[in-house]
């Protein structure tokens, strides 16, 4: 008898672990059938990064990780003279390197660039500046319209803009897509198939460079304000050379000028802000030649039983080697790191010699001009800065760019470097004729240093951003809440930082 009932415990148990097993299989056919399908699901509010979870539970806890990328690595303070070359643009106040994508509507709202607003004082800059930061502005696109989206300055979405990015900037009902119609215009102008008509492998790459491209503000009327639109300059083909003609040609825009995003304070030279063209480097390396994604190796397949999944962790692929790099290369972890090593290095280098000296360029036109040089002669030197600047920038602002595209990258500083070079000749030659021949740049080796020639009062600027925080991004919090837009379960206010916390 004995025998037999535990030999019908052991069914037992089979069966229930068949079953258990059946529902664990159903489960993942039918997640699968919902992502391959792309079917609608019951979503109320897709903005909420937190109502996906249920659907797809892995591609959450991917994505939720990507809170653990939190340190704040601040770029001024590693290279002061960016504060110089950036003076009279918001940049020069503050600037970090990427972190993780949780966090991108924190450091938005944190950096002392979009000023510190409150109900009397409006932020310096336009609502575009939210445009690649949240799942709202898509909301907001689509409920309001692209114009009234781009119209007014940066406060005005401060209670609506709150969660950062999330499933809804890359996927619609299940599928990736892209609703920022800024970028299908952009593939259109470079006569490129738009997001719809590309490959399932381009999609791969789009969805990430509808915000990792290089873009400038459209000035367009809005009835009687102006809105500022975000534009991708790919008229002329996706090129550091090509997006420069493009920018160099007054017929491309409103007032028949050639564009530029700000006058440096210092040197009156007229600079395009180049801004992370980490798709259109990408696309010049060697991956992007042989139609290695941007999801190949920032989110790599994981195996989880019968299902595979893409990693939603979007990170540093340093972190996951052995998925993201290991399927295509047979050579050890080691020895790629230590070749991603020397081209980070060599790319620091020249980062380095370069920005001093279109620093050096600012500080010594300024000197030109206060010892009485003219228009006229200026005109070429502020030229060859502006033209250095812009490739300097290009290079560098895409912060992979030294592993994407080493060989271009290097190539673009190495001609940002010599425009720089040459913008030095021809001021010293006017330092000359005005009796300034022996003038020394001024010492900019530290972010106090470099931020005070810019013209900061950084003291001040930080109080008032404390004030900022302590009242009207409270107001916005509460009315968030209130309006039901804000995904409370994913927002997490103890881990708040920037990197002049504590410099008061
Ligand atoms: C909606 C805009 C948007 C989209 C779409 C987007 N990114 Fe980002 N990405 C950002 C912003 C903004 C940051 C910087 C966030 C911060 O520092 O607060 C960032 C940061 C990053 C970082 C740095 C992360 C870290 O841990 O240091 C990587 C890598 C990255 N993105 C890759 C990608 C890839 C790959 C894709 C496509 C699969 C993608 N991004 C799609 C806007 C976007
Ligand atoms: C930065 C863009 C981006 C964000 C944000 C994003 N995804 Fe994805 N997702 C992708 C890409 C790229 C793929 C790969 C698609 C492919 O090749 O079919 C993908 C694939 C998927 C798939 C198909 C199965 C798989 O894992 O490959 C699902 C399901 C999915 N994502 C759900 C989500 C959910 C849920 C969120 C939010 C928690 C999210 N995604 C956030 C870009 C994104
Ligand atoms: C989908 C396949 C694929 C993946 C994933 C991939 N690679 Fe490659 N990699 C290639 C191909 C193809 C080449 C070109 C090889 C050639 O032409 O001989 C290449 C070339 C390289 C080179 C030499 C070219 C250069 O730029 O100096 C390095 C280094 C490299 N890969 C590192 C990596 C690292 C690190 C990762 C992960 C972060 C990675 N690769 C992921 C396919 C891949
Ligand atoms: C072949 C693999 C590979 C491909 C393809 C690739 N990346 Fe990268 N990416 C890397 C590696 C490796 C780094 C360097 C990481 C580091 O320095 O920690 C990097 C760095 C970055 C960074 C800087 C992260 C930081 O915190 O400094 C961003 C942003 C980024 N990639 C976005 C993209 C985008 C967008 C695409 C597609 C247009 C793309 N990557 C394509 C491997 C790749």
């Amino acid at each position: 008898m004995k025998k037999y009932i535990a030999l019908l415990s052991v069914s037992l148990i089979a069966i229930v672990a068949l079953g258990f097993l059946a529902t664990d299989i159903n489960a993942k056919e039918e997640e699968r059938k919902q992502i391959n399908a792309g079917r609608p699901i019951a979503i109320e509010k897709p903005t909420f990064t937190s109502q996906w979870q249920r659907y797809f539970p892995r591609q959450f806890d991917g994505w939720k990780n990507t809170k653990k990328s939190a340190d704040i690595v601040d770029m001024i303070d590693k290279y002061p003279a960016l504060a110089i070359v950036w003076a009279g643009y918001p940049f020069s106040k503050d600037y970090n390197a990427p972190r993780g994508h949780y966090y991108s509507v924190q450091d938005n709202v944190n950096t002392l660039r979009v000023g510190a607003p409150s109900d009397k004082v409006d932020s310096p800059l336009p609502t575009a500046c939210w445009t690649c930061k949240s799942p709202d502005v898509v909301r907001l696109m689509e409920t309001k319209g692209d114009m009234e989206f781009y119209t007014g300055k940066w406060d005005k979405w401060g209670s609506e803009i709150v969660n950062p990015i999330g499933c809804y900037d890359c996927h619609y009902k299940g599928e990736l897509k892209v609703k920022r119609s800024f970028l299908d215009k952009g593939l259109q102008e470079a006569k490129l198939p738009t997001f719809a008509d590309s490959t399932h492998q381009t999609k791969r790459d789009l969805v990430c460079a509808q915000c990792h491209s290089e873009y400038y503000f459209r000035p367009i009327q809005n009835g009687e304000t102006t809105a500022m639109v975000v534009t991708l300059p790919w008229k002329n083909g996706l090129g550091v050379e090509e997006q420069m003609s493009y920018y160099n040609d007054g017929k491309n825009f409103p007032n028949g000028k050639p564009f530029f995003d700000f006058e440096n304070k210092i040197s009156k030279a007229k600079i395009v802000k180049a801004q992370h063209p980490d798709y259109e480097l990408h696309l010049t390396g060697i991956h992007g030649k042989n139609g290695v994604s941007c999801a190949d190796c920032h989110m790599p397949y994981k195996q989880e039983g019968a299902i595979k999944y893409s990693d939603h962790r979007v990170q540093s692929p340093f972190e996951t080697m052995d998925t993201s790099c290991m399927v295509c290369h047979r050579e050890s972890e080691n020895k790629l790191k230590a070749i991603l090593k020397e081209k980070y290095d060599r790319k620091e280098l020249l980062f380095g010699v370069t920005v001093n000296n279109l620093a050096s360029a600012h500080l010594e036109a300024k000197q030109a001009w206060d010892s009485g040089a003219s228009d006229a002669e200026m005109a070429n030197a502020l030229n060859l800065i502006r033209e250095g600047q812009w490739r300097w920038d290009y290079a560098v602002a895409s912060h992979g760019g030294f592993f994407h595209a080493p060989d271009e990258t290097l190539f673009i500083l190495a001609k940002a470097n010599d425009y720089a070079q040459q913008a030095r000749v021809a001021l010293k030659e006017i330092l000359g004729k005005h009796g300034a021949a022996n003038y020394v740049v001024p010492d900019f080796s530290s972010k106090e240093k470099a931020q005070a020639l810019a013209g900061w009062d950084m003291k001040k600027l930080v109080a008032e951003k404390q004030t900022f925080k302590d009242t009207l991004e409270q107001t916005w919090i509460k009315a968030a809440k209130e309006n039901g837009v804000l995904d409370e379960a994913l927002r997490d206010y103890k881990d708040d930082r920037a990197s002049w916390f504590g410099s008061k």
